[in-house]
């Protein structure tokens, strides 16, 4: 039975669908066999992320409108064979799939997978709630600024009362500039969490390189590549998602990058 995650956020432009492609690759890499599904429907980007928007014949409309079972729409990944997607539609808009629809997509993939990861529109209207309806668990993705934290406050506080328990609610701090830490000019972990008090499963710095992997459409974790300090990032929060106790400085402890470990000595307070 899977476990059901939704990556969430109140801001849009924070990085839900990368983490969600991501995210997705370094749990398929790990042997889970992993479900991504498009709720961002009208834009369709997790295609594209996965590199797979050729490889779309059906998308989650038509199974709504009951032309294909959910597991006969879904594509599988050209490189890692237990990754799935089930593409948005582009032509449809978010009235058209109500949290109904989501919740018996669900039910049907429940059973075939070890995680469903939903990837969900900006904002909270009608696309938050279908994304949110049949998930388990919620990522909440904020970037270090504080609009982004603040939207994110918001978003906590309607998943709690859609009955989500806090302990299921986490949260992932993605774009944080280590540069900008230590001048001072960007907000730390820990003004971040003071403000959000939900567990913290991943701080994601930013990098050239996860753009260029979006527009490249391979995910930095494909084929579980580690080797990049993104990827190793990932590969952590994926082993907290199958229940590993990773504290989080050890995504700072990477391979020579001093620079890194000096930045996060700095953020947890350790110099
Ligand atoms: N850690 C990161 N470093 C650099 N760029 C990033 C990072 N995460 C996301 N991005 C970029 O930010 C943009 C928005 O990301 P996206 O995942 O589409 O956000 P959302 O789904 O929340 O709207 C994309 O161009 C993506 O490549
Ligand atoms: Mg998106």
């Amino acid at each position: 039975m899977a476990k059901t995650y939704v990556v969430t956020s109140g801001k849009g432009g924070v990085g839900k669908t990368t983490i969600s492609a991501t995210l997705g690759a370094a749990l398929a890499a790990k042997g889970d066999k992993v479900c991504l599904i498009d709720a961002d429907i009208g834009l369709k980007n997790l295609d594209l992320t996965l590199g797979l928007e050729n490889r779309v014949v059906h998308t989650i409309l038509d199974v709504v409108n009951g032309k294909v079972t959910a597991l006969e729409a879904l594509v599988r990944h050209k490189q890692m064979k237990n990754l799935f997607l089930l593409a948005a539609s582009q032509i449809a808009t978010k009235e058209m799939l109500s949290p109904d629809d989501m919740r018996r997509i669900v039910a049907e993939l429940y059973p075939k997978f070890d995680f469903i990861i939903v990837d969900s529109p900006a904002g909270i209207e009608r696309g938050f709630r279908n994304a949110v309806a049949a998930a388990d668990h919620a990522l909440v993705v904020t970037t270090p600024e504080l609009p982004a934290i603040t939207d994110a406050d918001r978003v906590i506080g309607l998943l709690e009362n859609a009955g989500m328990a806090e302990d299921d609610i986490r949260l992932i701090i993605n774009r944080f500039k280590p540069n900008m830490v230590k001048r001072g000019d960007m907000l730390t972990k820990d003004d971040i969490q003071e403000n959000l008090a939900i567990e913290l499963v991943g701080i994601i710095p930013d990098s050239e390189d996860v753009i260029v992997a979006t527009n490249t459409g391979n995910p930095i974790t494909l084929n579980g590549n580690q080797e990049h300090m993104i990827a190793h990032v990932f590969s952590n929060i994926a082993l907290r998602l199958k229940g590993e106790m990773i504290s989080i400085d050890k995504d700072l402890i990477y391979g020579g990058s001093r620079g890194f470990r000096e930045f996060f000595k700095r953020i947890f307070g350790r110099n």
